[in-house]
């Protein structure tokens, strides 16, 4: 009794010495204890807790084994063993190889500054999926539904749904069960009549020909001993509807099948596994008849199939399925980012108008996804379920501009009563929700329809605000935007007959949706397709989308260095390096492409290009309009550069000196070319049309000497001023118009052009009546209506590029090094706001800056996480009327003075939470 005791006090005399562990444990781009995991040379990162202790990291240790119960003392898959190194972030798995199906089980721990150790972190863990097609026992299976497909939209033939099942049985109990699944189409699996998961249209959208993502579900809880059924649902999706343009590429529109392999354990050590192989049996005679992305779902509850997915269905009057081989040259991969997933539900609708026919439904906010609807309906009924993203004067839907998109879902009722109903293989963009044939006595309420938002699963990462409602409200148009598009792949609209990967539209939101949200996973995998869409290209074109249904070997500058900037983004974000190297030869490949593209003029690639797209008042009417007045010879010449430049820098960063210097001689070359021919030498453009762009173009990308340059930045001024103050770029000028200016010192005039309420503005759309971006400065105005264009979506998230300069220098919170390690602090009040806040959660933890003044005093609360060092840059500040929580800045500070210039403090901090006060 005596030495337990005498242990317990030393036990906890050693707990004292060690600091708190680490926190908030990831593998690769950011996976918690992932499983059906992508990736077998996974990277770790990890939170330093937030504490008086705990500043920096001095040195690591993570340790790996293959159970929970060899750690921390017998770390059998590796031990990193200490490493003086303060990386948190993204380091490199280097232990024994590992397989599919593998788990892993890791723990970390660090020491301080002081050199103190941390206790270890809890144990996480990861599982691998089926890595290789080998893996793979299954088979495709599924009916032969192009042989009595249905006539759609422009005669395009559309599949008939397929409802497929297996009954099996097992002898004993289960341990752990995983059901590894995927389907050349969309999918829902269940289980003995359970869902297996709340995941939305999956597998996702990836260039089918090249890879097909796979899922694993842990199912172990929904098996039983003795009789169970697997049954799934499945739809065309991408992959077989006319979203791919009916176009020969996927095996010729074969009708979807699944792929499916339930690996059971056994309580007495057995496996046991159940295929998809050709004892399945299946029909096409259930509830959802028909269901296509552009054109929405029909649901006849008179075909109901009670209980079709148990065991004790009896499916002999079913078709037996057709059989397939799994195809060496299609890559079955686990899918690498996270699916899609109902979101959000809005509740809150409101009744706009009602007639002898149908009721309309406002939702209040643009959005994606599908209605719920509760709705009282007569046998044999068709409720029709219309959508629009806003109404035309007289309250009825404006849909032309979902061109060839029907958009609309009916549900046949099988009985009186009140019928609830979801669709499942689509997804709609809307505000708006007309119903019409429910049951005419009853009187339509608002609780009829309730909105379901689905996208892509990531976390919110940031969050910015201000004192302008405006402002406010823009923040919010831009992150509905962002969640709207971001469907599995990003897209440039999700509600007409488009919804593709444009990667011009992708490249120029990317940094504004990192700091909004963490998608650093989602940006990883798309452009994985990317790269595998470019690699049918030789001449290392980069198509205009991604996944590219279109197959028109078509290349834009703006478009096609997505390839080089959003990898660029991404390193300079997350601080993840492995996303310069998975891309570095795809963006030096199109750099090859533009080379390939010289003809007469050196340096000077003859290729399309979109222009400066939807630039405002464009001289050409109509579409011809479209591209904007930049010269595209510019427009090309400026991007072949600067993205030369990246990639130079890409390759001093991985450490390939000789590409690094080859790329930046090309770079200085392409740069001669484009001034001599572009720019004369009062830094005037010259042989083309001026335009705000192409000033914007030469002197973010600095093209031109610096002397040159000063006297092109007065000549931004002039096309502004000329402009009234008004923007008058397109998608390729506003992301860098905020950039310049800043650089220039120009705040006010940003501040007043972003502050702009009349056309072309961000708040004009506000002004209207928008609840995200739209695709044109002027889609619509209450004044003249719907622009005349059927090219008019009003969620578009281009121009809500905007967004990253309102974190960076509005709220003041900006990477100073590649994921945080430095931070910026350094925001730019303007008399327009008395506030302004933003937060993120960075890869070393949550980091935030706040400021707030009025007639006398600026007050800016910053918090520093643990692991990074910021630098903070105080406006209108000198040294005496600064204090920093509550003190003047001197030796004894945690934060030291850099340097003070011209009403500008710069000063050094550590780790911490800060107030820091001036007098104005
Ligand atoms: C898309 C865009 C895209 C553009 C290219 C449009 O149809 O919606 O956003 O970038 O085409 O010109």
């Amino acid at each position: 009794m005596v030495s337990f005791t005498f242990l317990g006090v030393l036990l906890a005399c050693t707990e004292k010495f060690l600091v708190k562990g680490p926190e908030h444990l990831t593998v690769s781009e950011g996976f918690k204890n992932p499983i059906g995991f992508y990736n077998d040379t996974p990277s770790f990162s990890w939170k330093l807790p937030v504490s008086e202790a705990v500043k920096l990291q001095s040195a690591y240790q993570v340790i790996a084994a293959t159970s929970k119960e060899f750690l921390p003392n017998n770390p059998n898959l590796w031990d990193s063993k200490k490493q003086e190194s303060p990386q948190s972030t993204f380091v490199k798995y280097q232990g024994e190889q590992l397989k599919s199906r593998q788990n892993v089980f890791w723990q970390v721990r660090y020491w301080n500054q002081d050199g103190k150790v941390s206790e270890w972190s809890a144990i996480n863990s990861f599982e691998l999926g089926l890595l290789k097609n080998a893996d793979w026992k299954a088979k495709w299976i599924g009916l032969n539904t192009a042989k009595d497909s249905i006539k759609g939209v422009r005669n395009f033939l559309m599949h008939k749904p397929q409802y497929l099942r297996k009954g099996f049985e097992l002898s004993s109990d289960v341990t752990s069960a995983r059901l590894y699944i995927t389907a050349k189409g969309v999918f829902d699996v269940h289980l003995n009549g359970k869902d297996v998961s709340d995941d939305v249209m999956t597998p996702g959208w990836t260039p089918y020909n090249h890879r097909i993502e796979t899922l694993t579900y842990d199912v172990t809880s929904l098996l039983q001993t003795g009789v169970n059924a697997l049954a799934v649902e499945l739809a065309s999706g991408w992959h077989s509807g006319r979203i791919s343009r009916g176009r020969a590429l996927y095996e010729n529109f074969a009708s979807p099948k699944i792929l499916c392999q339930l690996e059971v354990v056994m309580k007495d050590g057995s496996k046991h596994t159940i295929i998809s192989d050709e004892s399945w049996k299946g029909t096409t005679n259930g509830p959802i008849r028909l269901a296509g992305i552009y054109d929405g779902e029909i649901y006849d509850a008179n075909f109901e199939i009670p209980d079709w997915n148990t065991a004790t269905f009896d499916d002999r009057s079913w078709e037996l399925v057709e059989v397939e081989t799994i195809s060496r040259d299609v890559k079955l991969a686990p899918k690498r980012h996270h699916t899609v997933k109902n979101q959000q539900v809005l509740k809150d609708a409101e009744i706009v108008s009602v007639d002898e026919n149908s009721a309309v439904f406002n939702l209040k906010q643009n959005m994606v996804g599908v209605p719920k609807v509760k709705v009282p309906m007569k046998k044999g009924d068709t409720l029709k379920i219309r959508f629009s993203e806003m109404l035309l004067k007289d309250h009825t839907f404006y849909t032309k501009n979902y061109r060839s998109a029907k958009s609309t879902d009916y549900y046949i009722a099988a009985k009186d009563g009140v019928v609830e109903y979801v669709a499942k293989f689509t997804f709609h963009g809307f505000q708006f929700v007309e119903l019409s044939g429910y049951d005419k006595n009853a009187k339509p309420e608002s609780s009829w329809v309730q909105g379901i938002v689905q996208h892509s699963d990531f976390e919110k990462n940031g969050t910015f605000t201000s004192s302008h409602d405006k402002l406010n409200q823009l923040q919010s148009n831009i992150t509905w935007g962002l969640r709207d598009n971001f469907f599995d792949i990003p897209t440039d609209c999700p509600q007409r007959d488009e919804r593709l990967g444009w990667t011009g539209d992708a490249q120029v939101i990317a940094p504004t949706s990192l700091f909004n949200y963490d998608t650093h996973a989602f940006w990883t995998a798309w452009l994985q397709s990317l790269r595998e869409n470019q690699s049918e290209h030789e001449s290392g074109l980069v198509p205009w989308i991604v996944p590219d249904v279109l197959q028109i070997n078509r290349a834009s500058p703006g478009w096609g260095d997505a390839v080089v900037l959003i990898p660029w983004n991404i390193y300079n974000i997350t601080g993840d390096k492995r996303v310069l190297k998975e891309n570095f030869e795809a963006a030096k490949k199109w750099i090859g492409f533009y080379k390939s593209k010289i003809e007469d003029k050196e340096f000077i690639p003859k290729m399309r290009s979109f222009g400066d797209w939807l630039q405002p008042y464009p001289t050409k009417t109509g579409k011809g309009g479209n591209s904007g007045d930049t010269s595209k010879e510019l427009i090309i010449t400026a991007y072949f550069a600067h993205s030369s430049l990246l990639v130079s820098k890409m390759a001093g960063i991985l450490g390939h000196s000789k590409d690094e210097k080859e790329y930046y001689d090309l770079h200085k070359n392409i740069a001669g070319v484009f001034r001599d021919t572009f720019f004369d030498k009062n830094g005037k453009v010259k042989n083309v049309k001026e335009t705000q762009t192409s000033y914007l173009l030469a002197i973010y990308f600095d093209l031109l000497k610096p002397e040159t340059k000063i006297k092109a930045q007065k000549h931004l001024l002039e096309e502004i001023k000329k402009a009234d103050y008004h923007l008058g770029t397109g998608f390729i000028g506003t992301p860098i118009l905020p950039k310049v200016l800043d650089d220039m010192g120009e705040i006010d005039l940003m501040y007043k052009i972003l502050f702009k309420e009349t056309y072309p503005s961000w708040f004009y759309s506000i002004n209207q009546g928008a609840t995200t971006m739209w695709e044109r400065w002027n889609s619509y105005s209450q004044a003249e209506g719907y622009n005349p264009q059927s090219m008019n979506s009003l969620n578009h998230y281009a121009y809500g590029a905007i967004g990253q300069w309102m974190y960076e220098r509005i709220a003041g919170i900006a990477p100073l090094a590649p994921g945080y390690k430095k931070i910026k602090i350094a925001p730019l009040p303007n008399d327009r706001l008395t506030s302004a806040a933003a937060s993120i959660n960075t890869p070393y933890g949550l980091a935030s800056t706040s400021w707030k003044k009025d007639k006398e005093t600026f007050i800016l609360d910053v918090v520093i996480p643990p692991n990074t060092t910021a630098e903070i840059t105080v406006p209108n500040a000198s040294i005496e009327s600064v204090t920093v929580n509550g003190h003047i800045i001197n030796e004894k500070s945690n934060i030291k003075l850099i340097d003070s210039d011209q009403g500008l403090i710069n000063i050094l901090a550590e780790p911490g939470t800060y107030k820091i006060q001036t007098k104005l």
